[in-house]
């Protein structure tokens, strides 16, 4: 049996793995965590990726061995996981979905600076408006851009600014890279416009250990549109280390 962390992307929380949740094989014990501050979290927001991987390091206590995967935002946790704690040895393996290892670039924390102004100013749900269209592709049904939306909608105000000011000063993990020699799935949608197969196949070239896999059709949340599909690379993937 292997103990499988999950950490959710922006601005969300651990419903985001529902799909997961459910169909998961009989050896593998999922553990979708709510982010400091996020979902049904009591603990203060965190505002870096260090102490977001604290939190995950609290939620593996007690685990000798586990696989970690992440989303977007969860993958930068993900690295900086690594970062932190990697030297204990309890990995047993990557999931980096729809996610890169740079730092954000001028221009992108400029835009990191607005989007703390527009959630002060006038709360999550303009910013829900405007990543849901970033988050899936056009194809997405009606159904799962409302699901979405209302988890956007029902974060908090502090936890979502903390969150973006982390993104927005989280180390560039490129170093980091040649020194994962776990195994590692790095797995994003053809139609991700956030982070492109392009920018995942070159973080995977980096990797010494890594697997990529590009699931067509869908966007920066392949699951929400083509479950089976991710679910199965997903699963085949962590199948091989428990
Ligand atoms: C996410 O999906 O977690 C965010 O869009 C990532 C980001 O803004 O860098």
């Amino acid at each position: 049996m292997l103990d499988v962390i999950l950490v959710h992307g922006f601005p969300l929380d651990r419903r985001l793995w529902e799909q997961q949740l459910v169909a998961a094989p009989k050896d593998l014990r999922l553990h979708a965590i709510d982010l400091p501050g996020f979902g049904n979290s009591t603990e203060s927001p965190a505002s870096s990726v260090e102490a977001m991987a604290d939190a995950v390091h609290r939620a593996s206590a007690g685990m000798k061995r586990f696989a970690l995967g992440g989303v977007s935002m969860g993958g930068y946790v993900v690295l900086a996981y690594w970062r932190k704690y990697g030297h204990e040895k309890r990995v047993a393996g990557l999931v980096l979905a729809d996610t890169k290892e740079t730092a954000d670039s001028p221009e992108a924390k400029v835009d990191r600076n607005g989007v703390i102004s527009l959630v002060e100013a006038q709360g999550v749900s303009p910013l829900a408006v405007r990543m849901l269209p970033r988050l899936v592709s056009s194809e997405a049904n009606e159904g799962v851009r409302r699901e979405l939306r209302t988890i956007m909608e029902s974060q908090r105000v502090e936890a979502v600014i903390a969150a973006t000011e982390a993104m927005r000063d989280r180390p560039d993990s490129s170093d980091l890279l040649p020194t994962i020699d776990v195994p590692v799935l790095a797995i994003g949608g053809e139609l991700d416009v956030i982070t492109p197969p392009g920018v995942m196949a070159a973080m995977a070239s980096k990797l010494p250990n890594a697997k990529h896999h590009v699931s067509p059709a869908v966007g920066h949340l392949p699951w929400w549109e083509r479950p089976a599909e991710f679910n199965q690379a997903l699963f085949s993937f962590l199948s091989t280390l428990s």
